[in-house]
């Protein structure tokens, strides 16, 4: 029986229920990284503007015990915003003849606002930690001295955006949901690839610029002072992360050929106009006994009828990030504007002259910005 299985067996119907901590912890996943370890004896500083980067990030290391308030008192049912797209589409989607959640009423909606919500925390506390495994990844295969250091610097920023998404999920909300399998396989394919820039290309440009979207969204609907504050914190070193991704990319891809660059701009591709399914949260609606494959088809003629798209603000904020920073790696461009052309069909350009995250990381410094007006 898979993991899935289990948890359905557990949950044939009723209010919403958790599974089993023991079904959550035996799974765990292993994974082979196929990179060689790069042992450097070059100690010289040679890239100024990774030294810089360095300096800030051990500067605005924050302390997750000490600098959020974990006493606040969290009621999830008055954080649950009903006027989202995703809660508006919700009561759309039960006003479809022969919906399942026809006879649902404030109560049920309210309850759904609060799975949507653990849902999200759980995906950003799984890919927190794919993060980190990445950013490991990098420290033991750049070349580059200043980058290992930077990485290092990174491994416990997401070591502590890991274990602050698990502590507001196990304290004020409940038990977290599994790993989407889309964020799984989007960050396994990163931790499996031999080439140390996919991981950088993957982790740092795409899912870094995703994150900042998703957490900036989260960030404009939350009142809850501390997801609020958590959230700023995070994004601080985010941004810093992102704009480690442009720098040490920009002076590698240089140095690569026609056909190697293609590979990335393929990668680009595959992340952006063929991977769309990551918005699916089907456990979402199983938890709230309603079965995924019967409400979809509900979901899908509500949203075409009312011209709504719960992923819609959420996605212009990630191509917002994305496609600048990816213009300033050269991509756009190499091969005859082949990703140009890609992105430019897709309606994506629109967002190439936005600012990208190498200049504009240090609006992003809450930390630096709570320092300097407490002091
Ligand atoms: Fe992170
Ligand atoms: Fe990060």
């Amino acid at each position: 029986m898979s993991t899935t299985e289990q948890i359905e067996a557990q949950e044939p119907s009723g209010p919403p229920t958790l599974p089993a901590r023991a079904v959550m912890d035996a799974s765990f996943k292993l994974i082979d990284d196929h990179a060689s370890r790069i042992f450097t004896w070059n100690y010289d500083r040679e890239r100024d503007q990774l030294v810089t980067l360095y300096n800030k990030a051990m500067a605005s290391q924050w302390n997750s015990v000490t600098e959020l308030d974990w006493s606040i008192d969290v009621d999830p049912e008055r954080e649950i915003d009903h006027d989202t797209p995703a809660m508006r589409l919700a009561r759309e989607v039960a006003r479809v003849p022969g919906s399942p959640i026809a006879s649902w009423k404030d109560k049920e909606f309210t309850q759904l606002g609060i799975e949507m919500l653990k849902g999200n925390l759980s995906q950003f506390m799984h890919g927190e930690q794919g993060a980190m495994m990445v950013a490991a990844k990098i420290v033991e295969t750049v070349p580059w001295i200043d980058a290992k250091y930077y990485a290092a610097t990174q491994t416990m920023d997401e070591a502590r955006h890991t274990e602050v998404f698990a502590k507001y999920l196990h304290t004020k909300l409940g038990e977290a949901y599994p790993m989407s399998p889309f964020l799984e396989e989007q960050i396994t394919v990163l931790l499996e690839d031999p080439r140390w820039d996919i991981a950088y290309l993957g982790m740092q440009i795409v899912i870094e610029s995703l994150a900042l979207a998703a957490f900036g969204d989260m960030l404009r609907r939350t009142q809850e002072p501390l997801l609020k504050k958590l959230l700023r914190y995070v994004m601080a070193d985010e941004a810093r992360h992102v704009a480690f991704g442009i720098l040490s990319l920009g002076e590698h891809y240089k140095e690569l050929s026609g056909p190697e660059l293609k590979d990335r701009q393929e990668f680009l591709c595959e992340n952006t106009l063929r991977n769309k399914s990551r918005a699916a949260t089907p456990e979402v609606w199983e938890r709230m006994g309603v079965s995924f494959e019967a409400v979809v088809p509900c979901i899908i003629d509500a949203a075409q009828r009312t011209g709504t798209s719960p992923v819609a603000s959420f996605q212009r904020g990630f191509f917002a990030k994305l496609v600048p920073n990816v213009r300033k790696l050269g991509l756009l461009d190499a091969n005859d504007g082949y990703l140009r052309e890609q992105w430019g069909k897709a309606g994506l350009l629109e967002f190439e002259f936005a600012e990208d995250t190498a200049s504009d990381f240090e609006a992003y410094d809450a930390v630096a910005q709570d320092r300097a007006a407490a002091s």
